[in-house]
C-alpha cells in the first residue's frame, strides 16, 4: 500500500484538498493522512472549511500560527520534519502556493520522499508576490506537477522541467465548486445581509501589496467608496486587512459607510452562494478568479497581473490594478451592461481534476516495485545530515 501525507495550511488549500481525499479514500492501492501546519488557525479560516467541505480530521495540527515569511516557514519546516520521519510516507503531497507548500515540499525532498504538487506551473511573472516564489521552488523540486491550465504547461517547459513530470488535469477547486454549487444555493446569507440577487457587488481584499501599504490601501478604499454609493458592497474581512485597517487608522471611516456590509470571513458554502448570485466581484485573490469564471460572474481583478491566464482568455476576469480611477471606470462600465456568460470554461475544468490526480498516482505507484525505500531512505538522509551537523 503506497502512503502519501498529504498537506494543508492555509484556507485556500483546503478547497483543493477536498477532492483529493474523496478521492483517496478507500482507495485499494494508496492510503493517505492529512497534516495540518496550522497556518491559518481561526475556525472561520480553517475548521468550518473541514466540516463544510467533509474534509477528514487531521491526523498532525503542527499550529504553527503566523509571523515573518521566514519565521512561519522555517517553523512549518521544523515541525514538518519529525512527522514525516515518524510517519514515513511514500508521497507528500501538497497544493497550492502558501508558505506550508514549500516549507513542506522542501522538507520532504530533503529525507527523499517524492513530492507532488497539485496547482503546478503557474506563474505571475511577479517576484515580489510571495506566492510566486513558493510556486517557483516547489515546483523545481517535486516529481509530480499536477496542472490546471495550458499555461502551466508552458511555464514548466520554459523553467526546463521535464515533460513526463507534468500532467495536465484540470482544477481540483473547480471540483469542489461544482460539488457543492447546488447545496450553496440553500444558503439563507443573501438574507442575513440584506441583499438582493445581482444587486450587489462582492469584494475580497487580503493581497500584502495591496493592503500592507497605508497608500495603497486608502487608494483603492476611495475607489470603494464610490462604488458602495452606486450599489450595496458586501465585504467578508480577512485577518490580515483588518488588522491593517485598524493599525492604519481606517476602521472608523469604512464602519460609517452608508453601503458596506462588513461581515467576518465566511464559510464556503455561504461565500459561494454570495459569490454566485453578485453583480459583480471585486477580488486580489488567486482562487477567486477561477471560481467566478465558472459561475460566469464579471470578476475585476484588483491586480496588475494574474497566473492564471486562462480566466481573461476563455473566463469573466478583467485586470484592473490598483489605481483608484481605473477601478472606477473598470466598475461603471460593466455596472452599466450585461456581461455575457463565458462559451465555455477552461479546458478540464469538469469536476474530474481529482479522479485523475489518484489515476497518475496510480500508476506512478505501480511503476515503483521500490516502494518500502524511503522509510531506509529516510533514516539514511537524516543521518547523513546529523554526521555532516
Ligand atoms: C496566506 C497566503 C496567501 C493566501 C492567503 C489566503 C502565504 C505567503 N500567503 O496569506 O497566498 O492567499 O493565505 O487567506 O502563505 N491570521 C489570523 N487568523 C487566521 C489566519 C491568519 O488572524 O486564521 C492573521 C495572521 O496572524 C497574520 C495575518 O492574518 O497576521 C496573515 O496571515 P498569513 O498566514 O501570514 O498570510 P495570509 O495573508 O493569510
Amino acid at each position: 500500500m503506497m502512503q502519501i501525507l498529504c498537506v494543508v495550511g492555509a484556507r485556500p488549500n483546503l478547497m483543493k484538498i477536498a477532492p483529493i481525499c474523496q478521492a483517496l479514500e478507500g482507495h485499494d492501492r494508496m492510503g493517505f493522512r492529512l497534516l495540518h501546519t496550522g497556518q491559518h488557525y481561526d475556525r472561520q479560516m480553517s475548521h468550518l472549511f473541514f466540516e463544510e467541505l467533509g474534509i477528514p480530521r487531521p491526523a498532525v495540527n503542527l499550529e504553527v500560527g503566523g509571523g515573518t515569511h521566514a519565521q512561519q516557514t522555517a517553523e512549518v519546516m521544523k515541525r514538518f520534519e519529525p512527522e514525516v520521519e515518524r510517519y514515513g510516507p511514500d508521497l507528500v503531497l501538497v497544493v497550492g502556493d502558501v508558505n506550508s507548500t514549500l516549507a513542506c515540499a522542501l522538507v520532504a525532498v530533503k529525507l527523499h520522499v517524492p513530492v507532488a504538487h497539485v496547482e503546478a506551473g503557474l506563474r505571475s511573472g511577479d517576484r515580489t508576490m510571495p506566492e510566486e516564489i513558493n510556486r517557483i521552488l516547489t515546483d523545481a523540486i517535486s516529481d509530480l506537477l499536477f496542472v490546471t491550465e495550458q499555461s502551466g504547461l508552458d511555464n514548466l517547459a520554459r523553467e526546463g522541467i521535464a515533460s513526463e513530470r507534468a500532467h495536465f488535469v484540470g482544477n481540483v477547486m473547480i471540483d469542489t465548486l461544482m460539488r457543492h454549487r447546488e447545496k450553496a444555493a440553500g444558503s439563507d446569507v443573501l438574507h442575513r445581509l440584506g441583499v438582493s440577487p445581482r444587486e450587489y457587488v462582492l469584494l475580497t481584499l487580503h493581497r500584502p501589496s495591496n493592503v500592507d501599504d497605508k497608500e495603497t490601501l486608502n487608494g483603492i478604499l476611495h475607489a470603494l467608496h464610490e462604488i458602495q454609493r452606486e450599489v450595496p458592497l458586501v465585504l467578508p474581512i480577512h485577518p490580515r486587512t483588518k488588522k491593517n485597517l485598524e493599525a492604519f487608522g481606517l476602521s472608523g471611516w469604512l464602519e460609517a459607510w452608508e453601503n458596506l456590509i462588513l461581515t467576518e470571513p465566511l464559510g464556503y458554502l455561504d461565500f459561494l452562494c454570495l459569490m454566485d448570485r453578485a453583480r459583480v466581484v471585486l477580488t486580489d485573490s488567486g482562487g477567486i478568479q477561477e471560481e467566478t469564471t465558472v459561475c460566469g460572474v464579471p470578476c475585476l481583478t484588483l491586480r496588475e497581473n494574474t497566473e492564471r491566464p486562462v480566466t481573461t482568455k476563455d473566463g469573466t476576469n478583467c485586470l484592473v490594478g490598483s489605481d483608484p480611477s481605473r477601478i472606477l471606470v473598470a466598475f461603471r462600465n460593466l455596472h452599466g451592461s450585461d456581461m455575457p456568460c463565458p462559451a465555455h470554461l477552461p479546458p478540464l475544468w469538469d469536476g474530474r481534476a481529482a479522479e485523475r490526480i489518484v489515476r497518475v498516482l496510480g500508476k506512478w505507484c505501480d511503476q515503483r516495485p521500490d516502494l518500502d525505500v524511503p522509510q531506509a531512505d529516510i533514516a539514511g538522509a537524516r543521518l547523513a545530515s546529523l554526521s555532516r551537523s
